[in-house]
């Protein structure tokens, strides 16, 4: 994970510092620059948000045309000043997103050449080595492709060096990078996110093409001067995202959904679906991680239901590691809103290594996973800044949902009626979450009830047992309450002897063909005295005896677009519970937005 940034233009520390802020969603554990001034790599890091660094470059006057930049998520070693970067050795700092996996040999090699260290992260040995090939009269550029010989693992790289005139050096293997060359300068970051308005050109370096940055240009080593630099437009140049009138981006995330819903309910996409022949496929493999992943679970349902198609889904860092059979005419779908995850980029590596034919289903357009899949659906969400997912949950089931119906169409499984009824349903969603949304300050009460536990179960049927685990994953990640979910008709094989006065037990109980079986149930959770919690409409209402801040209405839904609608009270629970107990929304504790290791 981390973001790594760097800039050479007059004043180099300005876009840098901007770019960590745009970049903090990939690591938030302490953030540092370095920057050639005078003569002289001066580097300054702190522990915590970027802010802490802010607060620590003002108290002196920094200047330089050469800076580099780090927002850290802690892999090797602690969240500290030490282990954060740059890492400096002699003349050479460095700034590393990636693992170093041979790091202990390598460390081991230098110290035994006398080199002393002083962190305990993987990154370090990168300038040790640099600066020990230097000393044996290597040039920059030498020093650097003598150093990357010796690394295993992945890594993205920004390179200072000291006396080679504001050349700021960027390399790469499996982790992402991408420069850019504007009219003030040439800058590289993790991601175009980073990059700012003078950015609008941008470049994905192949790996191990070693580039070399300065004010004028951009270059590759001569190992490369057969590959042309092929820049692509930048989608996200000087995009100034802001929180609006929201507390949190997450919040403004949720709020955004009825809008990107309409614009999805308007926009009619089967012609590109259409690229994909789902009649005559055998199969369907969804891999996804996360919220993505619990996207994957719904669509299943969607597809086996309305298009007959055997559906498979598999966790990303599990796939590829279990041996899985990929048969004649199946289709790998990757879920990914970054399209960087890297379980989910190696687990598309692999499936096309066995010749799948391979689908991408992300939100950052030009992303790795996005480039690499042979065919690509965005789904429109725009950039997702807090770091628990929600409008790209909506939206990649919006998607998939249309998806499901192109498929339904191409094999003929459902009648013509149900696949129009299917799209009128769709139509409404917009104005139900609009509605879900008015009535927040329900969520509110409910929210203040359960945030008093330790502990929470989550229950749902169907594809809504999906839903239950999704609202199980916000509400760990940004509130740190204990949550799991279970699909309601396994709590009597187990998870019932959790049940007491202590653990409040959520139900999400639409009315649907499920209704009866849920009701059953909560019967067994209420004999148990464990606090009840419902989401449901009307119908279920007259079944149990709840307080008002025990039961969230929704209204009537169709029965296919339950799972979309259902997982918005999901998402209000996690935000009323995390800021009633004073936790960091956009930023929780130990996460990152986009898991670019392993
Ligand atoms: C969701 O709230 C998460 N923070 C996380 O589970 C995320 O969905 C997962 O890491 C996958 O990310 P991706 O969709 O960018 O691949």
């Amino acid at each position: 994970m981390c973001g790594i940034i760097g800039a050479v233009t007059e004043s180099a520390i300005e876009p840098v510092l901007e770019g960590l802020g745009r970049l903090e969603y990939r690591g938030y554990d302490s953030s540092g620059i370095s920057i050639l001034s005078n003569n002289k790599i001066q580097t300054i890091k702190a522990q915590g948000k970027l802010n802490n660094l802010k607060e620590r470059l003002s108290m002196q006057s920094l200047e330089g045309k050469c800076c580099i930049g780090h927002t850290r998520w802690a892999t090797h070693g602690r969240a500290n000043v030490t282990n954060a970067h740059p890492h400096q050795c002699g003349q050479v700092s460095v700034v590393h997103n990636g693992i170093i996996e041979n790091y202990l040999q390598l460390k081991q090699q230098l110290m035994q050449w006398g080199h002393h260290f002083d962190s305990s992260t993987d990154s370090e040995v990168v300038p040790h080595l640099i600066n020990h090939y230097l000393a044996q009269q290597m040039s920059p550029e030498e020093a650097i492709e003598k150093t990357i010989t010796q690394l295993k693992g992945s890594y993205a790289l920004g390179i200072l060096i000291n006396g080679t005139s504001n050349n700021l050096y960027a390399i790469k293997q499996g982790s992402p990078l991408v420069i850019s060359q504007g009219n003030n300068g040439a800058y590289m970051a993790s991601d175009a996110m980073g990059l700012g308005a003078d950015s609008s050109k941008i470049y994905y370096p192949k790996d191990n093409q070693l580039i070399t940055l300065n004010n004028h240009e951009i270059k590759l080593c001569s190992r490369s001067l057969n590959t042309k630099i092929h820049y692509v437009n930048n989608k996200h140049c000087s995009k100034v995202i802001s929180k609006g009138e929201h507390s949190s981006f997450m919040e403004k995330e949720i709020f955004e959904q009825v809008d990107l819903l309409k614009k999805l309910s308007v926009n009619n996409y089967y012609d590109k679906y259409s690229a994909i022949n789902f009649k005559d496929l055998n199969k369907i493999t969804i891999i996804a991680c996360g919220t993505s992943y619990y996207a994957a679970s719904v669509a299943k349902t969607w597809f086996e239901k309305y298009a007959n198609i055997l559906v498979e889904i598999d966790i990303a860092s599990e796939y590829r590691y279990r041996s899985p059979i990929i048969i004649d005419n199946e289709l790998t779908i990757f879920v990914s809103q970054s399209g960087e995850t890297a379980d989910t980029l190696a687990a598309l590596r692999y499936a096309k290594s066995k010749s799948a034919q391979t689908l991408a289903l992300v939100n950052v357009a030009n992303s790795t996973i996005a480039r690499e899949a042979k065919f690509t659906f965005e789904i429109y969400a725009g950039p997702e800044i807090g770091v628990a997912s929600t409008k790209a949950f909506t939206c990649q089931l919006a998607i998939f949902y249309k998806i499901a119906m192109e498929a339904a169409k191409q094999r003929s499984f459902i009648e013509p009626s149900e696949l129009k009824e299917l799209a009128l349903n769709f139509m409404q969603l917009p104005y139900i979450i609009e509605k879900i949304l008015q009535n927040r300050t329900d969520m509110k009460m409910m929210a203040k009830k359960l945030s008093n536990y330790s502990n929470i179960l989550f229950l749902g049927r169907g594809a809504l047992t999906a839903i239950a685990q999704e609202g199980a994953l916000k509400l760990k990640e940004i509130s740190y309450i204990h949550a799991e979910a279970y699909a309601a008709g396994e709590l009597k094989h187990g998870p019932i002897a959790l049940l007491d006065e202590k653990m409040p037990v959520v139900v999400i109980a639409p009315k649907n063909n499920l209704t009866d079986k849920l009701l059953s149930n909560i019967q067994e959770v209420q004999a148990r005295n464990a606090p009840l919690f419902i989401i449901g409409d009307s119908s279920i209402r007259e079944y149990v005896n709840l307080q008002e801040d025990e039961f969230f209405e929704l209204p009537l839904i169709p029965e296919s677009i339950l799972p979309i609608i259902s997982v918005i009270p999901m998402q209000l629970l996690a935000l009323y519970s995390a800021k009633i107990l004073g936790k960091n929304i956009d930023q929780p504790r130990n996460l990152a937005k986009s898991v670019t290791v392993e």
